[in-house]
């Protein structure tokens, strides 16, 4: 455990060195390495706060003063995975540009003065569709993702190889004077590798020497991989890792911690995860008693879901519970509690990553933490694990610790910070409407006709697998068959079973019923009593996604869509329409046509608006668009859409995401009412808004609101109350 002791790793040193020119101790000194203490950057010893956020889920307007809030609340680090199906749409083309622009994230990171880790993956899961896999990847013939399997380990390389070159062009790594001290490959594997018996152990020693090979001159880290090879590090991910994690994968590693939750991500039906600030600060405060020294919070900002990038069944808004709220508003007490730990912890660091670590029994339900070092001083944490309050003594003096709570002491004598005291007060996130869309004549609709089976032309005697005909590029596919009722049909009920994850029907063109599944109740099952004529009767049905799942094995063999369409009969009469003919519609008309980028009349035959003033209200598959000013000011911009049922929004032609205020959670609201229009979207002479709504809503009574936060710590200029 010397200090500065470099990892003997000849390609760490090679690289280092072939950089530097061959400039001896100086050159052996740059770089980062580590011990079993802690991460080594440029032969010091670091105990480091990190925070992750996300590039693509907010805007490059927003990421300075995302990252300037960051490091104000004491993060040495950001952290952000890196989302191949962002980069690489369509094989072997890229996109870096906008939101996407991860070297200008970097180097915005970097031009703060922190650190970054790059979690690559590049499967990444992160509530994220398809985990960040390209959709594109399940048509490579032979393909299994995430095991011993020769496609799948050519693309993984491929596209890993294609940033790690991108960030040696930029000189981003540490080894070459850039912020990246840490390389993530793979992702909570250990999760799905048993799915994959031997050939799951040898994938993980693939992925680490492949990520090796590549030579970034900075270590590599795999998350709850008790397997990692060396020399990647296995951390924790978890909200109590310093209770569970049982230490990396060999004693000359750090103990690192890559994901700490503070709060949890939310789903459609799902309420809101709150995490208090004192239980986050207990449980870092107790990850470095125990010798951890870097903790990431997953999220520090959560962001934006734009467009379809949701895996299924997630909300829009990400980590609204994060030290940073959604739109980056300060969320207290967290982020000023979680800054005084960073601040307390980190004036103590010369003992902690020196010291030698003593442990002490201080009650029964207490507990110490010392670590003492002649030159460098001495720290203790004190442990009450008890939910009542505690006196222990300690070195003679006598410490009251609140309950569940940890005390931290410099010198081992003053208590410098306590876990569960919180000196900053709470701050209330308030709106103020700037403007209400409740004027008819401002509006305009269309709605999207429901197709029949004469307007297909691609057609099968079975219902297909929703995504293989979709690809992916849009949430909806059509499925409409036609068949003759004979009279006796008394009572007709139409049973559909999908796997997921919307369904609307309609029965000669009349809606009939909706029905949807959840997180956890995957198949969408539904009765719904139908009108036939007799005669031909035509039967549509719109399934949606909800976005492509980002978990599990085996994620290139799952199947979406409707599996039995059934019209029951009273008595034992029934028509098994599930091996009828079937023609199919990939996508809404409205999407082909782009209705979100026209303000002019548009072009589409098929698909016009009516003439301002036209306002389809609880009106199916209707589109909707209106025009609203940009509100005054820089506080965070929202459109309410409560009085909405379920669909997708666009401003000025770029999407905010998918809403969904008709399915309520269990106390009876909508998970998410509020959506972010970033300011970076709007425009000064006059914004765009369309809205595609699946199941009908009434756009008078939406509403935009600008977001502020009253309360301690908010610099707020007067003039900005008045509005
Ligand atoms: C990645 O694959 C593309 C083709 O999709 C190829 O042009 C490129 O050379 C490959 N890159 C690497 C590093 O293998
Ligand atoms: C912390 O590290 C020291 C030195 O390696 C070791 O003796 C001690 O057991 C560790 N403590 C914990 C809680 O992991
Ligand atoms: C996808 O569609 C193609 C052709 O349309 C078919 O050959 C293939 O079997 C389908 N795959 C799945 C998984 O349904
Ligand atoms: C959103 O709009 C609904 C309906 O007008 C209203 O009841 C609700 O209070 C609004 N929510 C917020 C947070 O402004």
């Amino acid at each position: 455990m010397e200090p500065g002791r470099v990892v003997g790793f000849l390609w760490v040193i090679g690289m280092v060195l072939s950089l530097a020119g061959g400039g001896g101790a100086a050159a052996a000194e740059k770089g980062v390495t580590y011990d079993g203490r802690s991460l080594i950057i440029d032969g010091q010893r670091k105990l480091l706060f990190s925070g992750s956020i996300h590039y693509p889920r907010s805007t490059p307007q927003m990421w300075p003063s995302l990252i300037a809030k960051a490091k104000a609340g004491g993060v040495d680090v950001i952290e952000t995975y890196v989302f191949w199906n962002l980069h690489e749409p369509k094989p072997g083309q890229y996109d870096f540009s906008g939101r996407n622009d991860l070297v200008k994230f970097i180097k915005e990171v970097q031009s703060q003065g922190l650190y970054l880790c790059l979690r690559i993956g590049p499967f990444i899961e992160a509530e994220w569709n398809y985990g960040g896999f390209p959709f594109w990847l399940r048509d490579i013939p032979g393909i299994v993702y995430r095991t011993d399997n020769e496609p799948f380990k050519f693309y993984m390389q491929n596209f890993t190889t294609k940033i790690v070159d991108l960030m040696k062009s930029e000189g981003l790594y540490a080894s070459q004077g850039g912020p990246i001290i840490l390389s993530q490959i793979e992702n909570e594997y250990g999760n799905v590798e048993e799915a994959f018996r031997e050939q799951g152990a040898a994938y993980v020693r693939w992925a680490g020497k492949m990520a090796v090979g590549l030579q970034t001159g900075v270590p590599w880290i795999m998350c709850k991989q008790p397997d990692a090879p060396d020399p990647v590090i296995n951390t924790c991910n978890g909200m109590r890792c310093g209770e569970t994690f049982t230490g990396p994968n060999s004693p000359d590693k750090p103990k690192m911690w890559t994901e700490n939750w503070p709060s949890f991500f939310q789903v459609f039906g799902g309420e809101p995860y709150i995490r208090s600030a004192e239980d986050i600060a207990f449980h870092v405060a107790l990850f470095v008693a125990k010798n951890g020294s870097y903790v990431n919070y997953y999220m520090y900002h959560g962001g934006t879901n734009f467009g379809r990038t949701t895996s299924s069944y997630f909300i829009t808004g990400y980590y609204d519970q994060s030290p940073l709220d959604e739109y980056g508003l300060l969320r207290q007490p967290k982020y000023g509690h979680l800054k005084e730990l960073h601040l307390a912890i980190k004036s103590v660091a010369e003992p902690l990553l020196q010291g030698k670590q003593t442990f002490l029994s201080l009650g029964s339900l207490q507990e110490g933490y010392v670590f003492e070092d002649a030159t460098s001083g001495c720290v203790a944490f004190l442990v009450n694990n008890n939910a009542k309050a505690a006196t222990v003594t300690f070195r003679n003096n006598a410490y009251q610790l609140r309950p569940k709570s940890i005390g931290i002491l410099q010198n081992c004598a003053t208590m410098i910070f306590e876990t569960a005291r919180v000196n900053v007060a709470k701050n209330i996130r308030a709106t103020t409407r700037v403007q209400l869309f409740d004027a008819e004549d401002k509006w305009t609709t269309v709605t999207e006709s429901v197709p029949r089976f004469s307007d297909t032309s691609f057609r099968a005697n079975a219902l297909l697998e929703h995504t293989n005909m979709t690809k992916d590029t849009t949430d909806y596919l059509w499925y409409t068959t036609r068949f003759d009722s004979k009279s006796a049909c008394m009572n007709p009920v139409l049973h559909i079973e999908s796997l997921g994850h919307v369904v609307h029907a309609f029965v000669n063109n009349v809606r009939a019923g909706s029905g949807h599944g959840s997180r956890d109740i995957k198949v969408v099952k539904m009765d719904v009593p139908i009108q036939l004529t007799s005669g031909p009767n035509y039967i549509s049905i719109l399934s949606a996604m909800v976005g492509l799942p980002d978990s599990g094995p085996f994620l290139e063999k799952k199947s979406f869509g409707p599996t039995k369409v059934q019209v029951d009969c009273s008595g034992t009469m029934k028509y098994d329409l599930t091996r009828s003919k079937w023609g199919y519609q990939v996508g809404l008309v409205g999407e082909k046509a782009r209705m979100q980028d026209k303000n002019k009349v548009n072009k589409a035959k098929s698909l016009k608006w009516n003439k301002n003033g036209v306002v389809l209200k609880n009106q199916p598959l209707t589109w909707y668009k209106t025009t609203f000013g940009t509100p005054k000011g820089d506080d965070p911009v929202v459109l309410n859409l409560t009085t909405m049922g379920k669909g997708e929004v666009w401003v000025n032609g770029q999407s905010i995401g998918r809403y969904w205020v008709s399915f309520l959670t269990p106390s009876g609201h909508p998970s998410q009412a509020l959506y972010h229009i970033p300011r970076a979207f709007l425009k000064e002479g006059g914004n765009l808004l369309v809205m595609f709504e699946e199941e009908g809503g009434d756009p008078l009574g939406i509403s935009l609101n600008t977001v502020s936060v009253i309360g301690p710590n908010q610099q707020r200029s007067p003039s900005q109350f008045v509005r």
